[in-house]
C-alpha cells in the first residue's frame, strides 16, 4: 500500500491538472465544479459521434498511458446497461470492455437471464485504464463521467446495473458499502439503477454469486414489466 502522503500528493497534483484543463477548455479562470455538459459540444448527437469524440479524448493524464480508449460495446437500443469501473489490461489492449476473466463471468451473468451480450450495453465509469489498475482519481472521474452520462442519455436503458463498489458509489454519489447498496433500485438519469457485486469480486468470492443471481432476477422482472412508451 502507498503511504498516505504520497496518495494525497497524487490527488493534489491531479486536482491542479484538472484546474489547468478546465481553464484551457473554458478559456476562463472560472472553475466548473460539476461535469461539463457534452450537449451542444462540437460534432453530432449519436452514440457513434460521441464514440469518435471520446476516442481522441486528452482530458486527463490517462491518455498518455492508455493503449486504446474503451468506449463501450453492445446494442445502442439496449434496455439493460452494465457499468463497471475502468478498463483492465485486456480491455486496454483490445479496446473493448469486460473481455478478461471477469468479462467471461459477466457474459454468463447476462446469459443467466436469457439475454446475450449483444442485447445489452456495457461501459465503464472511466474509458481509459489507470496504470497498474490503480483506483481512479476523483479528477479522472469528473473528467470522464460526462461521457458516461451522455451514453446513458443516448441509449436510454430502462435498467442500469452498476458493477461493484466503485461504479455504484460513483454513480450514486454515496459512501455506502456495496453490500448495503446492492439489490436495491435507485433513480438515475431516467433509468432504474441497481448495484450488484463486481464479477472480479465474484471470482475471488464465489459464494457471493447467489446475491448476484438474486439481483439479476430483480432486473429480469423489471425488464419484463409493461411500460407505456
Ligand atoms: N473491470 C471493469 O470494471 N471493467 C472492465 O472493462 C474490465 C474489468
Amino acid at each position: 500500500m502507498k503511504p498516505v502522503n504520497e496518495e494525497l500528493k497524487e490527488i493534489v497534483d491531479s486536482v491542479k491538472k484538472y484546474i489547468e484543463i478546465e481553464k484551457l477548455a473554458t478559456g476562463t479562470d472560472a472553475l466548473a465544479l460539476t461535469p461539463r455538459s457534452v450537449s451542444g459540444a462540437r460534432g453530432g448527437n449519436t452514440l457513434e459521434d460521441l464514440r469518435k469524440r471520446v476516442l481522441s479524448c486528452a482530458g486527463c493524464e490517462l491518455c498518455q498511458t492508455r493503449t486504446n480508449v474503451v468506449f463501450g460495446s453492445g446494442s445502442a437500443r439496449a434496455k439493460l446497461m452494465f457499468v463497471g469501473e475502468a478498463p483492465g489490461m485486456q480491455e486496454d489492449l483490445q479496446g473493448l470492455p469486460f473481455v478478461g476473466r471477469a468479462g467471461q463471468l459477466l457474459t454468463k451473468i447476462i446469459e443467466s437471464i436469457g439475454l446475450k451480450r449483444e442485447d445489452v450495453y456495457i461501459a465503464n465509469v472511466l474509458k481509459c485504464r489507470p496504470p497498474e489498475n490503480r483506483n481512479p482519481l476523483p479528477t479522472e472521474i469528473l473528467t470522464c463521467e460526462e461521457y458516461l452520462i451522455k451514453q446513458i442519455e443516448l441509449i436510454r436503458p430502462r435498467v442500469i446495473c452498476a458493477l461493484g463498489k466503485f461504479a455504484a458509489q460513483t454513480l450514486l454519489r454515496s459512501q455506502e458499502t456495496i453490500s448495503r447498496l446492492r439489490g436495491n433500485f435507485y433513480d438515475y438519469h431516467g433509468a432504474k439503477l441497481i448495484p450488484t457485486f463486481h464479477p472480479a469480486y465474484l471470482l475471488r468470492n464465489p459464494n457471493d454469486k447467489r446475491f448476484v443471481w438474486e439481483d439479476m432476477k430483480k432486473i429480469r422482472k423489471e425488464l419484463t414489466k409493461r411500460h407505456a412508451v
